[in-house]
């Protein structure tokens, strides 16, 4: 375990339904640290960017149409394992399959409108930080 940076998004689902605050608390008692957070609307053309890995399946377009379509909150987390303690806060991809207590079974909708995302490990989170903040937007 080491100290990390993860890139945490707040989907539109939760910010139109004014749940920023409450996501955030889930990540601060859980003892991640917020370093790095803006608002900010997505062009199709950056969703579809940031989404790339994505590109081909049957999902995609729906996806990036979605997380163009309101505003999200953008954030870097810092702290101990935080890629993995995020995934874990998050919960599973499919809110009816996460667990109780998880940010996506507590406030999900859908498989695609479940509230958070969160990078899937250290060497994508820093690509993915990159894709969004600079250097003196991250204060530790
Ligand atoms: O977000 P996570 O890493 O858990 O899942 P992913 O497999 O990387 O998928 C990215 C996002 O695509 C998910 O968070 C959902 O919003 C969406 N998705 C979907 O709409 N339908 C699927 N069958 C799988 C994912
Ligand atoms: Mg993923």
């Amino acid at each position: 375990m080491s100290v990390q940076k993860t890139l945490s998004i707040i989907k539109p689902d939760a910010t139109e339904r004014n749940l920023t605050g409450s996501i955030n608390t889930r990540f601060e008692e859980a003892g991640l640290r917020i370093v790095g957070q803006k608002r900010v609307c997505l062009t199709k053309a950056q969703a579809e960017k940031f989404y790339e890995i994505h590109q081909g399946k049957a999902f995609y377009a729906s996806l990036c149409e979605y997380i163009s379509s309101a505003p999200v909150v953008v954030q870097v987390l810092a702290g101990e394992d935080a890629v993995a303690k995020n995934r874990a806060i998050m919960g599973a991809t499919n809110p009816a399959n996460a667990e109780v207590g998880t940010i996506r079974r507590d406030f999900g909708q859908s498989i695609e409108r479940n509230v958070v995302h969160g990078s899937d490990s250290p060497e994508n989170a820093e690509t993915e930080i990159g894709f969004f903040f600079s250097q003196m937007e991250i204060v530790e």
